[in-house]
C-alpha cells in the first residue's frame, strides 16, 4: 500500500522523512511548498518573458501530461539517450553496487524509475533490504514509480519526496551511508551557472565516502543530435507545446497553440540543444495571476530547454573541483553515453 503524507513544515518534513526511514511502509511525501506550484510558475514566467533572449524553465515542462509526453519520447527510436543509459545500467548495475557497498538509494528527478529498476535489484541482491528516495516535480509519475518498484522488487521499500532538488539536499544528512542518481543526462538542463550551484549544493551535502550516480549525454555527430529531438512522430513537439498549455490552462495565458512550433536545433558553439516555442503569428500573453500580459512578436522564439551535451575530461575536472572523485567511468561502444560514478572525498 502506498500511504501519501503531507508536510506541513520543511523541519516536519524531515521529521516524517525519519519516521518513514524507520517504519518499512511505502510513502509519498509531498513538500509544503508544492501547493504554491502555480504560484511559482506564474512568477518564473513572468520573469523569463521578462528577459532577453525571452526564455522559460524547463521544470514546468514536466505536469501530469509532460511526464507522460516525456516516458513516450524515451520510446522514439531516435531518442538514443534512454536504450544506451539504460544498456549501460543494466551491464554495470552489480558492480556499481559492489563498490559502493550498502547504500541509500535516492534519486533526483526520478520521473518513472525505469532505468533504476536494475540497480535497485543489483543492491537488494546482494546486500538485502533496500530503501529508495525518490524526487521529482512530477506528482504523477513520481506516484506511479512509487507504485512499480516494490511491486517488481519486495526486498525494496521506498519513500517518494515530491519536490525540488532544492527540497531533496536537506536529506543529504539524513541519508548517508548513500548513493544518489542523476540520470538521463537531466544535468544538461541546467546551464554553466546553475550546475556550478547544484554541484555545490550536493557536494555540500554529501558525507565523505557518499556515492553520485551521473549519466550525461555526450559530444557527437549533430544529426544524430538533432535527430533524438525532432522525432518523426512529433512527440518532442508535442512535449514543447504542452508547456504552452499548460500556461493556458493553469495562468489563463489565453494562447493559440496551432500558432507555436516546436523548435529544436544545435548549437555547435555552446555544445548544447537549444528548445524553442516559435510563434508563428503575434500574440498576447497573459499570466493571469499576476495581472501581467506580455506581447510576443511574429517569429520571436522564447527559449524553452537546453540540454547540454559534455565531453568526459573537462566534465570530470570540473567535478574534481567540487570534491567529486570518478571512480569509475562507464560509456557505449559508440562513446554517445557516460555513466559516471563519483565519490565525495
Ligand atoms: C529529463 S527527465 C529524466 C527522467 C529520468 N531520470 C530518466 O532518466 O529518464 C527530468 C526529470 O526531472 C524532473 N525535474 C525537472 N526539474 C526538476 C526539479 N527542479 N526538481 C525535481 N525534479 C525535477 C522532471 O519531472 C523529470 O521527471
Amino acid at each position: 500500500m502506498l500511504m501519501k503524507t503531507q508536510c506541513t513544515t520543511n523541519e516536519g518534513m524531515l521529521g516524517d522523512f525519519l519516521l518513514a526511514a524507520n517504519s518499512g511502509r511505502h510513502l509519498m511525501m509531498r513538500m509544503p511548498d508544492r501547493d504554491a506550484e502555480t504560484d511559482e510558475f506564474a512568477e518564473s514566467v513572468a520573469a523569463g518573458l521578462a528577459a532577453r533572449p525571452r526564455r522559460l524553465d524547463c521544470r514546468f515542462l514536466y505536469d501530469s501530461e509532460g511526464g507522460r509526453l516525456f516516458e513516450s519520447i524515451c520510446r522514439q527510436p531516435e531518442y538514443y539517450l534512454t536504450r544506451t543509459e539504460s544498456a549501460i545500467m543494466a551491464a554495470r548495475a552489480e558492480e556499481i553496487c559492489r563498490y559502493t557497498g550498502p547504500v541509500t538509494i535516492l534519486e533526483l528527478g526520478s520521473g518513472s524509475s525505469g532505468k533504476t529498476g536494475q540497480l535497485l535489484a543489483a543492491h537488494a541482491e546482494l546486500h538485502g533490504p533496500t530503501h529508495y528516495v525518490p524526487v521529482d516535480v512530477c506528482e504523477n509519475s513520481l506516484r506511479q514509480a512509487c507504485r512499480a518498484i516494490p511491486a517488481r522488487c519486495s526486498e525494496v521499500r521506498v519513500t517518494g519526496l515530491h519536490g525540488t532538488y532544492e527540497d531533496a539536499f536537506a536529506l543529504f544528512g539524513m541519508t548517508s551511508p548513500a548513493l544518489t542518481l542523476f540520470l538521463g543526462s537531466t544535468i544538461g538542463n541546467l546551464d554553466e551557472d546553475q550546475a556550478d550551484s547544484f554541484w555545490r549544493s550536493v557536494a555540500g551535502g554529501m558525507a565523505t565516502g557518499d556515492f553520485f550516480l551521473l549519466g550525461v549525454d555526450l559530444v557527437k555527430d549533430e544529426q544524430i543530435l538533432n535527430a533524438a529531438y525532432n522525432d518523426a512522430a512529433g512527440v518532442t513537439a508535442a512535449f514543447t507545446r504542452n508547456l504552452f498549455a499548460r500556461m493556458n490552462r493553469e495562468l489563463d495565458a489565453g494562447l493559440e497553440l496551432d500558432k507555436i512550433e516546436h523548435v529544436a536545433r544545435y548549437n555547435p558553439r555552446r555544445e548544447r540543444i537549444e528548445t524553442w516555442g516559435r510563434f508563428t503569428a503575434p500574440q498576447s500573453l497573459k499570466v493571469g495571476p499576476l495581472g501581467q500580459s506580455f506581447s510576443i512578436a511574429r517569429n520571436e522564439e522564447i527559449l524553452v530547454e537546453i540540454s547540454r551535451k559534455f565531453r568526459l575530461p573537462p566534465l570530470l575536472e570540473h567535478l574534481r573541483d567540487h570534491g567529486l572523485i570518478a571512480r569509475k567511468t562507464f560509456t557505449d561502444q559508440q562513446q554517445w553515453f557516460g555513466l559516471l560514478l563519483l565519490e565525495r572525498i
